[in-house]
């Protein structure tokens, strides 16, 4: 008979996907810039990911990046046994709404069998752990407001009981995906933690949405593209609190538990474009004119969500997490990061980038 060996999880070392993109490579840089010690950053490159990001952080030691997909089960298990990571941090995902809707294949392939093979893996691994390290070792996945649905003016913001009702293909890729790292600590006991947030805003962000876009836009001299008749709102939240809220999590959730996070900063589309506007005309003012003069309506997005808003109570009371950012300050943050790294933008919107736009603009024209 042969005794199996349990391993020994590395208490320095985790475990990150999807550090390449707008809020991994936030959550990698401040994690790093903090000490908090060794990141292996599994991130498949897809167009999102990009090692710009990392740059600064490129020759630290503390940080080891890996070209890989979460689905690809060898790999991953490969990792978990060389690295032996105390915590996996699930942040890979396709996360564009408007991209789902024109072709949600990858979607599915990368947020729910991704999801779902990164889960098995870590299972495997996490079974092998000594009884001392299953009970430290962490599975934290990174998710969204969306799987809640779309909220009617008068109603109460999501709470983390309220009903799944996920409108897009990437909120039910997104809402299937937590399902099943749910269900992996209901059936297995796997130590998972969920956190579910509003819309991110700072750097980084590809300028496929909104804020980056309508700023690489509004320089450029062309269009701001407003879906519908702009009333939709979101929730919005600075990258640096979010990253922030995670940390939070990880080191004091309890085992099982969904953390919604956000800003308390509902705004209609509108709203946020008006104050894009107003900083720009600020900081880099037209010749002449606003760029408020570049606004135009136009087709909605095909089952756009009218409101999300998120109630952080549980956050803020169970594990004393606040964001540090107003609207106003963070927003202001961003506007100047964008103006200051033009050079980063104009590498990331050559390209594949135009031919999304035009894919997802030409047929909006009003
Ligand atoms: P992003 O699109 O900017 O980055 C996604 C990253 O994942 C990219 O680096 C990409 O290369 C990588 N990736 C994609 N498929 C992969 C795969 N199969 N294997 C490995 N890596 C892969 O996304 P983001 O805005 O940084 O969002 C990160 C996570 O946070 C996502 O899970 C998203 O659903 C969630 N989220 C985002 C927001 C937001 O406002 N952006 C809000 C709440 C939650
Ligand atoms: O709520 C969290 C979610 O926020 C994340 O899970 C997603 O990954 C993230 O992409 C974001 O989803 P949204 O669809 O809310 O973000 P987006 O920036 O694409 O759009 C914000 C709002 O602005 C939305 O109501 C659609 C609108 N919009 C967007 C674009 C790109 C426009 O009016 N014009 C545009 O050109």
């Amino acid at each position: 008979m042969t005794v199996q060996q349990s391993i020994s999880t590395n208490k320095n070392t985790i475990l990150v996907t999807g550090g390449a993109g707008f809020i991994g490579a936030n959550f990698l840089l401040d994690w790093i810039a903090a000490g908090l010690g060794q990141v292996i950053n599994l991130d498949k490159l897809t167009y999102a990911g990009n090692l710009e990001n990392l740059a600064s952080i490129e020759q630290n030691p503390a940080h080891i990046f890996i070209a890989g997909d979460i689905a690809d089960k060898a790999l991953i298990a490969k990792l978990l046994a060389e690295y032996q990571p105390r915590a996996v941090v699930n942040f890979a995902a396709e996360s564009h709404v408007d991209r789902s809707i024109h072709g949600p294949e990858d979607f599915i392939q990368t947020n729910v069998v991704g999801t779902f093979h990164l889960l098995e893996e870590v299972r495997a691994y996490w079974g092998k752990l000594s009884a001392q390290d299953q009970s430290t070792f962490r599975f934290l996945h990174v998710s969204t407001d969306e799987v809640y649905g779309s909220l009617g003016a008068d109603d109460t913001p999501f709470t983390e009981t309220t009903a799944y009702a996920p409108n897009s293909p990437y909120s039910a890729s997104k809402a299937a995906s937590d399902h099943l790292v749910r269900a992996y600590h209901h059936t297995y006991g796997l130590p998972v933690l969920t956190t579910n947030c509003s819309n991110n805003y700072g750097a980084f962000q590809f300028p496929e949405k909104l804020i980056p876009l309508v700023l690489n836009n509004a320089l450029a001299g062309k269009p701001l593209p407003i879906y519908g008749n702009g009333s939709n709102v979101r929730d919005w939240l600075y990258v640096g609190d979010h990253c922030s809220a995670i940390r939070r999590v990880l080191a004091e959730g309890k085992v099982g538990e969904v953390y919604n996070v956000g800003g308390w900063n509902e705004k209609t589309n509108l709203d946020v474009v008006h104050t894009l506007c107003a900083i720009l005309d600020e900081l880099k003012p037209k010749a002449s004119g606003s760029y408020r003069d570049q606004i135009t309506f136009v087709k909605d997005r095909a089952g756009h969500d009218q409101r999300y808003a998120i109630d952080a109570r549980k956050i803020e009371r169970e594990l004393g997490w606040k964001p540090e950012e107003t609207f106003d300050t963070g927003i202001r943050k961003t506007v100047a990061w964008y103006l200051e790294n033009q050079e980063w933008v104009s590498h990331v919107t050559s390209g594949e980038y135009r031919q999304w736009l035009d894919k997802n603009y030409t047929e909006r024209a009003v």
